[in-house]
């Protein structure tokens, strides 16, 4: 199977995009996929969920280092490792993913006998995917490439294409899932750009929330048409695969009426899969686990939803590139029927 390349992407902080990445990368793993998760946000958040870079002393290499030496050289006394891969050759570039990427673990109490005496230990298990984690560091990169000039700069937008079709060449992976950061900047865009097998939307079910949607889709079909015109039909952009409906509640109403608002307004995927709100999501983060690690029905949904997302993606595939533009003049409340969601507001 080709690589998918796939973003998970909003401009709207706080909406599950981490989460989303995380446990649907656990959950395609578990379906036998080979999978690496990208951490594309400065914040860290997914490769500190993943227990990575939690100490202080936890020094590692990660997307910045593999990105800048994609645009620039850097000099032994900056950096003695970097300096010496010569990303030109395909030797240089595996040893630059070798020291990058890495496997991250959880722990785990286990019971144990030895000479017939019970007792408990600690044991290190792999979640089964592969994370190129990110750093504070990764913000340079924005600054970094914002002050390239001249034909330099005109390929700012490629640069995570690039390093990620080397990757796919270093290491053929089924999926690799990239989390992005909460903006419709450069590294969104980066992302968006890199992502030519499609994006997923994770959202929650407020209206502030579902309003930016319609943005962000508009955007994704302004890469598809760049990248159309600029490569002259070589490079297909799928757009939007789906939208995944988070912090779902089946006891709040206001849910389902908003999630058959979307279904009636959106010509994409409102995957069937809601991700349940639960407190589990945050017990898991202390835990060092995935919430579908913590929670049989998040569990549930995160292996439904991969199965859609997988289904999808056949299904794209075999229909072939579609653009849809949503008229941003047209917002979903106009299309709401009387007594949806609200019902006027009389003094
Ligand atoms: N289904 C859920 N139920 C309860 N809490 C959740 C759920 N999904 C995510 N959360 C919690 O909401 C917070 C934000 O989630 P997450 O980090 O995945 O969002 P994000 O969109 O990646 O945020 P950012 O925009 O800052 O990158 C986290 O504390 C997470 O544990
Ligand atoms: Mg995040």
């Amino acid at each position: 199977m080709a690589t998918k390349v796939i973003a998970v992407t909003n401009q709207k902080g706080g909406v599950g995009k981490t989460t989303t990445t995380a446990n649907l990368g656990f959950a395609l793993a578990n379906l036998g996929r080979d999978v690496l998760l990208i951490d594309f946000d400065s914040q860290a958040s997914l490769t500190n969920y993943l227990n990575v870079g939690i100490k202080e002393d936890d020094s590692y290499y990660g997307i910045y280092e593999m990105c800048v030496r994609e645009f620039r050289t850097v000099r032994p006394d900056e950096d003695e490792f970097l300096a010496s891969c010569d990303v030109s050759t395909d030797e240089g570039f595996a040893r630059l993913c070798e020291r990058c990427i890495c496997r991250p673990t959880y722990s785990l109490r286990k019971a144990q006998t030895e000479d017939g005496k019970k007792s408990m230990v600690t044991v290190s298990r792999e979640f089964g995917f592969d994370l190129l984690p990110s750093h504070l560091n990764l913000s340079d990169y924005e600054l970094e490439i914002s002050s390239l000039r001249g034909n330099a700069r005109s390929s700012n937008g490629f640069r995570l294409y690039n390093t990620i079709r080397k990757i796919i060449n270093w290491h053929p992976y089924d999926y690799i899932l990239i989390d992005c950061n909460p903006s419709l900047g450069v590294m969104a865009m980066n992302a968006i750009i890199a992502a030519t097998d499609g994006i997923i939307i994770p959202t929650n079910l407020d209206l502030m929330s579902t309003r930016g949607v319609s943005n962000l889709i508009n955007k994704v079909v302004d890469v598809q048409e760049m990248l159309l015109s600029a490569t002259n039909g070589q490079i297909k952009h799928m757009g939007v695969i789906g939208i995944v409906l988070n912090l779902y509640s089946e006891r709040r109403t206001v849910d389902q009426t908003i999630q058959s608002d979307l279904k009636r307004f959106y010509p994409f995927e409102i995957f069937k899969s809601t991700i349940p709100e639960s407190v589990n999501a945050k017990k898991a983060l202390f835990a060092g686990v995935l919430y579908s690690q913590m929670y049989g029905r998040a569990d549930k949904a995160y292996a439904d939803l991969a199965k859609e997302v997988e289904d999808s993606l056949d299904r794209m595939q075999s229909e072939g590139q579609k653009i849809y533009r949503i008229d941003e003049n047209r917002s979903m409340e106009d299309d709401m029927t009387e007594g949806d969601v609200f019902n006027g507001f009389e003094e």
